[in-house]
């Protein structure tokens, strides 16, 4: 019989803390109010914070379609002892992180085709013209870039929550949940 895993496996444990830098770092570098400032004609091209902005929003997209690929393949992921209720809420914030981790990035991507303003990335990469965003019915839905910003404050406050519960696992429960997205140690002979 399988010993149950006390951890998670290594590449789950590398796109877990390489997205949550990307988005951590995305939010407090995104610019204050730059969606009006382009609605009123400004290059987000011409500012460093915007460009590094949509580069790690669009990373952090990246880096959660892979593991949600890997999330199928991989191996089966640590269980701990816990109340049901426990259990539930922990499931509910995962699958509500999992799906803020896609919402907000797209929503950025509606906002932008939707206003025909460009997406502008580092190494000077730019796309002008996003034609299948621009003339899809999505775009007349919502007022995106408030929906993306209120999905975005969503998500920073949600992984608050969800890092204060794995500190509150590891110093009030002692349990190994927050050493189980940390690497293992190895065991001395
Ligand atoms: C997951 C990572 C992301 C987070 C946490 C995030 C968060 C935010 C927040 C909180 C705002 C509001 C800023 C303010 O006005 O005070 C914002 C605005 C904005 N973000 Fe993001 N963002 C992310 C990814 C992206 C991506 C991938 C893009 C581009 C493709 C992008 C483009 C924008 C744009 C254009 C605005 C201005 C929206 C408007 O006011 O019309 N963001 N973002
Ligand atoms: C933007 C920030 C974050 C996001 C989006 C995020 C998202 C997630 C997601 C989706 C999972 C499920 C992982 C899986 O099944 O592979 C997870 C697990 C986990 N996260 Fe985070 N996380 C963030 C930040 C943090 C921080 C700051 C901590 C610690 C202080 C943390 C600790 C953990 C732990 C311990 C687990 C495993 C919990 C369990 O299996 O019950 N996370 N996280």
């Amino acid at each position: 019989m399988n010993t149950p895993r006390s951890h998670y496996d290594i590449a789950s444990q590398v796109f877990h803390w390489l997205t949550a830098m990307a988005v951590l770092t995305a939010f407090i570098l995104g610019p204050e109010h730059f969606g009006r400032a382009m609605r009123q004609g400004m290059d987000p091209a011409t500012h460093w914070d915007i460009v590094l902005h949509e580069s790690l929003g669009l990373l952090a997209m990246a880096l959660s379609v892979l593991r949600l690929v890997w999330w199928v393949l991989r191996p089966a992921k640590p269980r701990f002892d816990m109340p049901d209720w426990m259990q539930k809420a922990s499931q509910a914030t995962h699958g509500l992180l999992w799906v803020l981790l896609l919402a907000v990035p797209l929503s950025a991507l509606l906002a932008l085709g939707g206003k025909g303003h460009p997406l502008t990335l580092l190494g000077g990469l730019r796309i002008d013209d996003m034609p299948w965003i621009t003339h899809s019915a999505l775009v007349e839905l919502t007022d995106w870039g408030d929906m993306h910003s209120l999905l975005g404050d969503a998500i920073l406050w949600l992984s608050g929550l969800h890092a204060v519960a794995a500190i509150f696992h590891h110093f009030v429960l002692k349990d190994g949940v927050l050493r189980s997205m940390l690497p293992a140690r190895k065991k001395a002979n």
